[in-house]
């Protein structure tokens, strides 16, 4: 049984996830052909210090860097590099974890490396069934629900749309911990698995690749890919079960997939303003 979040611990939440979520807007704009992912790695390092946190990557488990940056055929735990510079048509996933007073905020993003015009039908399907799927994942979450109504949500839409969804890496129970219970599958059946109740923090980050739904580790032990070199793409958000619905921690007000949650029937208590 995962360990349940009071009042007090989910005003701190919302805190780490506003940060998180604030520094990824921070680093959008920097997001451009010739920038290294070292230069990202810095943006939000500094960024994260800057508010008084602590970027939760650098030295998790080893992780040499502050944040991931996963692009094109990575499907996550990228490491970022002086030597990797962006070009125009590439997509990549940044993933900023902050401890902000010893609470964690999860969020990332998948972004465009120049306009949509430039990005090739493959990677940008996986970046639009990525941000949808994450969207009806938490219209389906509320106290009473189950967990594989999430990975439900996810899996049908995804192979709806004839492209796959790694089960090599899940969503996770958040808190005063990085990684913890509830494992939260972005694959599943409806009506299965653990029971959804109030005060359960945790992530939804769907990884969806345009091939083959397995992954591959490359030998510096952390960046997986996909096997057959086609694009991957995820977004994720971290919630708390409240009342009748969730509030998205990690969304700002006019955060897209939140509101695009909110049209499919999502209950959004926080931000305000849903
Ligand atoms: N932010 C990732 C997640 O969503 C975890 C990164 S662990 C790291 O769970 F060590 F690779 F940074
Ligand atoms: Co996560
Ligand atoms: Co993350």
């Amino acid at each position: 049984m995962p360990k349940l979040k009071n009042q007090q611990d989910i005003l701190k939440l919302r805190e780490a996830g506003r940060l998180a979520a604030l520094t990824l807007r921070h680093v959008e704009p920097h997001v451009l052909p010739g920038a290294s992912t070292e230069d990202i790695n810095r943006l939000v390092h500094d960024f994260i210090v800057a508010h008084g946190a602590y970027p939760s990557p650098l030295n998790y488990k080893g992780f040499p860097k502050s944040v991931c940056t996963s692009v094109n055929e990575v499907i996550c735990h990228g490491i970022p590099s002086s030597e990797q510079i962006l070009k125009e048509g590439d997509i990549i996933n940044v993933d900023v974890t902050v401890t902000l007073d010893g609470y964690f905020g999860d969020t990332s993003k998948t972004f465009f490396v120049g306009g949509p015009e430039t990005i090739s039908d493959e990677r940008l399907k996986v970046t639009e069934v990525s941000a949808e799927g994450l969207a009806r994942a938490l219209a389906v979450v509320k106290h009473g629900a189950r967990l594989g109504d999430i990975g439900h949500a996810i899996q049908s839409y995804a192979e709806s749309q004839g492209v796959s969804v790694v089960r090599d890496f899940v969503g996770h129970g958040i808190g005063r911990v990085f990684h913890e219970e509830p494992a939260v599958a972005h694959y599943g059946k409806a009506g299965t698995g653990e029971k959804i109740v109030r005060g359960m923090v945790f992530t939804i980050e769907p990884m969806i690749n345009f091939g083959d739904w397995r992954s591959k580790m490359l030998k510096d032990g952390w960046t997986a890919v996909t096997p057959d070199g086609k694009p991957s793409a995820q977004f994720e958000h971290q919630l708390a079960v409240v009342g009748e619905g969730i509030e998205i921690l990690t969304a700002l007000p006019d955060d897209a997939i939140a509101l695009r949650a909110k049209e499919l029937g999502a209950h959004i208590l926080w931000p305000s303003g849903f």
